[in-house]
C-alpha cells in the first residue's frame, strides 16, 4: 500500500506514506479486525488498493490505470452489500471522482472534511520553550511515555485508546524514526506535546502525523514550538517540503490555526461521496 502511495505521491495525491504508517499501525487490533484490504496488481506492480471499515472506503488508484477505480467500488459493494456506503477522495483525484459518480455517489456536504496544509522548509521559525520546558526527539525506548503523552492530547476529544502496544507498532512501522518524533517534556521528565513527522526520502517530503499538546499545557506555544522542533528535524535530514491535514470544516477549527500560526498554507480539501441502496 505505502509502495503505490510513493510512486503516484504529488501535491494533488491524497495521501503520503506516513499516512498509510500511522493509520494502520496506531489502531489497536480489536478495531483492525473489522477492516476488509484488497490490492490490484499488474505484474510486480500495486496499481489500486480499497481499504474498507463499517460502511467506508478508502482507495487509491494509480491515475495512470483509473479504469481499475470501478474494479474496487465494485469489490466494495460486494463487501459492504446493500445500504449507505460512503467514500471520500482529495478535490484533484479525477480519476476517482468519474468512477465514484459512475458508481451511483453523489457529494455529501456537511460531514467532517480535511484541508492539505503545506509548507516549504527554506524559512521556518525558531522553535521556543518557555522556562522549565526541554524540547528534543525521542529516544527509541521511550514508548510508554510517548503513548501517554499521546493519550493525554487525545482524551479530550474522546477516550484516546492509544496503548504502549500500539506505540510501538507506530514506532517499529516503517518510515518512522525517532529523530523525527519530538515531544516537549516538564520539569518532572513528563511529555507534554508531541509531533511525528513521516519523511518519504524520494520525494524529499514530510507529513506531520499526529500533534497534541495535554489540555492543561494548552495555549502556551508548546504546539507551535513542537512542530518547529520536528520540521528543522526534517530539514537536516533531507526534507525540502512538509504536508498536515487538519480538518477543513468549522466543527474542529483550532489545528488549522496552530498549523497557519506556523506558516503552513491551505491547499486541496478531501470531498466525501454517498450512495444508497444496491
Ligand atoms: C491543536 C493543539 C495541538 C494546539 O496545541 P497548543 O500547544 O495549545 O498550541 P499553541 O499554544 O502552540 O498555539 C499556537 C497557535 O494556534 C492557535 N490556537 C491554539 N489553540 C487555539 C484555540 N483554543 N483557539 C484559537 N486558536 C488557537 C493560535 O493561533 C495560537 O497562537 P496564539 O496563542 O499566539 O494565538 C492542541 O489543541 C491539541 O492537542 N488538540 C487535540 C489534539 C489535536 O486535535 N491535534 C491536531 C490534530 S490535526
Amino acid at each position: 500500500m505505502q509502495d503505490l502511495v510513493q510512486r503516484i505521491y504529488g501535491t494533488g495525491s491524497r495521501f503520503h506514506i506516513g499516512d498509510i504508517g500511522w493509520e494502520l499501525a496506531s489502531v489497536p487490533p480489536e478495531r483492525q479486525a473489522g477492516w476488509r484490504i484488497a490490492l490490484w496488481n499488474d505484474g510486480d506492480q500495486d496499481v489500486a488498493w480499497g481499504w474498507t471499515e463499517g460502511n467506508g472506503l478508502l482507495l487509491v488508484v494509480d491515475p495512470a490505470r483509473a479504469e481499475v477505480a470501478g474494479e474496487v467500488l465494485d469489490w466494495f459493494r460486494e463487501v459492504v452489500g446493500p445500504g449507505q456506503r460512503v467514500t471520500s477522495v482529495l478535490e484533484s483525484e479525477t480519476h476517482l471522482i468519474d468512477a465514484i459518480e459512475k458508481a451511483g455517489f453523489t457529494v455529501e456536504n456537511g460531514r467532517p472534511y480535511y484541508t492539505h496544509h503545506n509548507i516549504s522548509l527554506d524559512k521556518l521559525g525558531t522553535p521556543v520553550v518557555p522556562a522549565g520546558f526541554t524540547l528534543r526527539h525521542v529516544g527509541a525506548d521511550e514508548v510508554e511515555k510517548r503513548a501517554a503523552v499521546h493519550r493525554a492530547a487525545w482524551s479530550d476529544v474522546a477516550p484516546s485508546k492509544m496503548t504502549a502496544e500500539a506505540m510501538a507498532a507506530v514506532m517499529s512501522t516503517w518510515p518512522y524514526r525517532p529523530e523525527l518524533d519530538w515531544v516537549v517534556e516538564n520539569s518532572a521528565g513528563v511529555f507534554v506535546a508531541s509531533a511525528l513527522i513521516w519523511l518519504d526520502e524520494q520525494h524529499r517530503a514530510g507529513l506531520v502525523e499526529p500533534v497534541g499538546c495535554a489540555p492543561e499545557y494548552r495555549r502556551l506555544g508548546l504546539g507551535q514550538a513542537v512542530n518547529l522542533g520536528a520540521l528543522h528535524a526534517l530539514k537536516e535530514l533531507g526534507g525540502v517540503e512538509a504536508r498536515v491535514c487538519p480538518r477543513g470544516d468549522d466543527g474542529y477549527p483550532i489545528p488549522a490555526k496552530l498549523y497557519q500560526s506556523i506558516g503552513f498554507r491551505p491547499g486541496l480539501r478531501t470531498v466525501n461521496y454517498v450512495a444508497e441502496g444496491n
